[in-house]
């Protein structure tokens, strides 16, 4: 007889973009040069003073565990950026260092809620929130969204969705590059406070801003948790680092949980963290290449019939409404690739009511290649 599979593990989902990922591999294997449009990912790697510590600690340093809440060190920098970039005073007790944001998220959610606890997320949303909150035997509830609010989660929504223990809110989000302005995100933590719910801020895109400003849950609320990363400002996805803010009362218990699951985050990745806060100009002219890449893509792809974009404000996604020409976006994305060699990945990962009629672009890769996709899918769009 084969041994007990557990239904927690049943209910997740996989990431569509990683079949979306082999098939473009596969067609590379073949001989065929792709543009990767599906990736979510900066194509640079971590910035060179970063790199140079990192070999710095090879030689100098054990690379053994360090304190379960992350280096001294690196945490104090974390709460010295939240003065620096948002005028917010943070304690350096209330950070604490995670194995990238994706490590963070078990924790938060673990620290916040019981099995059976419901949680509110915009649809259109990153996935993995909820996949893990499946996993932990939490509820995921989806707040329908729509261009008119920025494809944000909104008070209204939320008096909408039933009784509620958790709102997690991403902004600028993964998929549509949308944000909350500093007004919409008091409004929901306001509302979150009033009702008791715990909100989960996801900031990891800050930093890649284009229109707008960017603003922290430690400004507007004292019991909001922070997630952010080195992966997506910083160009350090496989360093695999990231960190918390957190309300004091839930150190401790979060510290529990982290010496138990993890011991400790990559200590070379927190040498090279650290010192990816004095790479602003490298950083910055990224931000630059996506903003470039962003505009080469708005002005194009209309001509190839992709008219129907969300203006991205951050992040380096465009969400396309496809449904005027498609009604299966798992499809057509796989026609693009076999037919265009241009890769991109269909909504349905991100939205499993609406997204058979969306797709996500990215345009975090070179601007040579941005420039190569618009040609390839206006000839594509020809024939
Ligand atoms: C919105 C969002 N949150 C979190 C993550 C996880 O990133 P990491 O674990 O590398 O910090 C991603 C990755 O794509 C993301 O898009």
């Amino acid at each position: 007889m084969a041994g007990k599979l557990s239904r927690r593990s049943a209910g997740v989902d996989p990431f569509i973009v990683m079949d979306v990922m082999a098939a473009a591999a596969d067609k590379e294997a073949a001989g065929d040069v792709v543009i990767h449009l599906e990736v979510g990912q900066p194509s640079t790697p971590a910035p060179k003073k970063a790199l140079e510590a990192a070999h710095a600690a090879l030689d100098a340093d054990r690379i053994g565990y360090v304190a379960a809440l992350g280096m001294p060190a690196l945490r104090e920098r974390i709460a010295r950026h939240y003065r620096e970039t948002y005028g917010a005073e943070v304690a350096p007790d209330r950070v604490i260092v995670t194995t990238g944001s994706s490590g963070g998220f078990p924790l938060a959610f673990l620290a916040s809620f019981d099995a059976g606890d419901r949680v509110a997320l915009a649809a259109p949303g990153y996935p993995a929130y909820r996949n893990i909150l499946a996993a932990l035997n939490l509820e995921a509830v989806d707040l329908p969204t729509s261009a008119e609010d920025r494809f944000q989660p909104t008070v209204a929504a939320l008096e909408k969705a039933g009784p509620l223990d958790g709102l997690i809110v991403a902004s600028p989000s993964n998929p549509t590059g949308t944000m909350v302005t500093r007004g919409e995100l008091k409004a929901l933590a306001d509302w979150c406070n009033a009702n008791g719910v715990r909100l989960i801020s996801d900031e990891i895109y800050h930093g890649i801003v284009y229109e707008g400003e960017t603003h922290s849950a430690v400004e507007v609320s004292d019991t909001a948790i922070v997630v952010n990363s080195f992966s997506k400002y910083f160009s350090m996805t496989g360093w695999r680092v990231g960190w918390l803010v957190v309300p004091p009362d839930m150190v401790r218990p979060i510290e529990r949980l982290t010496q138990n699951f993890f011991i400790s985050v990559p200590t070379l990745s927190q040498h090279a963290a650290l010192a990816a806060f004095e790479c602003r100009d490298e950083l910055d002219g990224h931000v630059q290449r996506y903003r470039t890449n962003r505009d080469l893509l708005t002005a194009g792809l209309p001509a190839a019939g992709l008219d129907r974009l969300t203006p991205a404000q951050g992040a380096f996604y465009i969400y396309a409404d496809v449904s005027h020409l498609t009604n299966d976006s798992r499809d057509f994305c796989s026609r693009m690739l076999r037919e265009a060699g241009v890769a991109t990945t269909p909504g349905i990962d991100f939205d499993r009511a609406r997204g058979a009629g969306t797709l996500r672009i990215s345009f975090a890769g070179s601007t040579a290649e941005m420039e190569e996709a618009v040609r390839r899918l206006k000839q594509w769009r020809r024939l």
